[in-house]
């Protein structure tokens, strides 16, 4: 019986732009519509969360989780500049009071990628601006949500604009694609978040952060807020070409970011994968991996390597914040399994890991690639929106409810006839 420390954290994230749906003043919404687009589909309605908030966190809850990690929405909250919404913020009370009614500890996350379409017209997170603008956001939501959380994240990924730049994985926007990103956004691709990592990205985000930060702090000064990073497992091909380029990636995707970071409350470390840098300068997956359906290596032991590094390098304790497969339910199981493996090895050599949120609870809107990638450990039929809880979430309910990675004989999680879960207990 591996057990995990006392009060370890269990959850599972979403965002809202990938569950609520109808996020109509977004900027991610308005590229969806572009057309051509680099969206493989709308998010449309999306899980519907929005309305179906309280069912979905019964449905968690009952699982075994002590924890939800959501994201409040900015382009809900201030849809025009200068307005703010107090039914959008009495929106996020009743999900963080819905949290605490069943035992989920609402851990929230004041930017997820999506911004206002306002914001984006000013050129988004390429403007000098974002910091002021997003600071007083936060501002605003903390000084209504912030005591009730149980943690805060900043940004998430805050990393990820320049990640993406450095491992050439922004799409190859045509002058046809630029023309109606104007059209529908007023802006050029490069003010929406993920496409953002232009020169000077890394000073506007930390500013960015620590805006944010300041501004939830003088809200919940007892709060735990930090920002989240999109950390991989990181490898050089053998040859010092390989090597010379990983260093420069390492300068330029992480460490301005893990410096920011010292001193922070806790540092969310985010992992999908494995990343080699090839001699040529290029990034990818070690030759004859085996795939996920996101074309990432499956390597569920880059989890444990991420959080020994970010540990090292910030001095903060580590909060997994997301950590996810897209695929089939029964590799999904082996993943979660060898992802937790090494998470209570690093915490045994010593690691100061607090808690562990699977990407993601649900089936949700994957960003560019539509609807098509599972992460979810519960499905969505999005005709119906009937949830199907996978196994997966159940195993994982179950490690939570026993806080160790092996699970008393006998217990297993119950379900009704529509696959819903009971709780624990039946024995086998
Ligand atoms: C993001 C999620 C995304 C997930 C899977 C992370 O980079 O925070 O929004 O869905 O990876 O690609």
């Amino acid at each position: 019986m591996r057990a995990f420390p006392p009060g370890f954290v269990w959850g599972a994230a979403t965002a809202a732009h990938q569950v609520e749906g109808a996020n109509t003043a977004s900027d991610c919404w308005a590229l969806e519509h572009a057309s051509p687009s680099v969206f493989a589909e709308p998010s449309g309605d999306a899980i519907d969360q929005f309305h179906r908030y309280g069912d979905d966190l019964a449905l968690l809850a009952a699982l075994g989780l002590n924890s939800y990690r959501f994201s409040i929405e900015w382009a809900r909250i201030e849809p025009e500049e200068g307005f703010f919404s107090q039914a959008a913020l009495d929106h996020y009370k009743r999900l963080i009071d819905a949290c605490w009614a069943r035992g989920l500890a609402p851990c929230a996350t004041f930017h997820h990628f999506t911004s206002p379409r306002w914001m984006a017209k000013q050129g988004g997170w390429t403007s000098p601006k974002i910091a002021d603008a997003f600071g007083r956001f936060c501002e605003i939501a903390a000084d209504e949500l912030a005591e009730d959380l149980a943690f805060a994240c900043t940004i998430n990924e805050i990393n990820i604009p320049a990640f993406v730049r450095a491992s050439r994985m922004a799409p190859d926007f045509s002058d046809a694609h630029r023309k109606a990103a104007m059209d529908a956004l007023g802006a050029p691709p490069e003010s929406f978040y993920m496409f953002a990592g232009t020169d000077g990205y890394a000073e506007r985000a930390v500013a960015a952060h620590r805006r944010a930060r300041d501004a939830i702090k003088a809200a919940a000064p007892n709060l735990p807020v930090g920002m989240t990073i999109s950390i991989q497992e990181e490898e050089a091909e053998d040859h010092d070409d390989a090597r010379t380029a990983l260093a420069q990636r390492r300068a330029a995707i992480y460490d301005p970011f893990y410096e920011a970071a010292k001193g922070d409350d806790f540092v969310g470390v985010q992992t999908y994968t494995r990343m080699m840098t090839f001699r040529d300068g290029r990034t990818g997956r070690p030759k004859g991996a085996e795939k996920t359906a996101m074309g990432y290596e499956f390597r569920p032991q880059a989890l444990a390597a991420a959080c020994r590094d970010a540990a090292h390098a910030t001095g903060c304790p580590v909060l997994v914040t997301e950590s996810g497969y897209a695929g089939e339910d029964g590799r999904r199981c082996t993943f979660i399994q060898g992802a937790l493996d090494g998470v209570h090895a690093a915490i045994a050599d010593g690691v100061d890991i607090r808690g562990y949120y699977y990407w993601s609870a649900f089936d949700n809107f994957e960003w560019m690639s539509g609807y098509g990638p599972r992460f979810g450990m519960i499905g969505v039929d999005r005709r119906s929106q009937k949830r199907l809880v996978k196994p997966s979430a159940a195993m994982l309910g179950a490690i939570a409810h026993a806080n160790a990675l092996e699970v008393e004989d006998g217990e297993t999680v119950v379900m009704d006839e529509t696959g819903a879960p009971l709780g624990l207990g039946g024995r086998r």
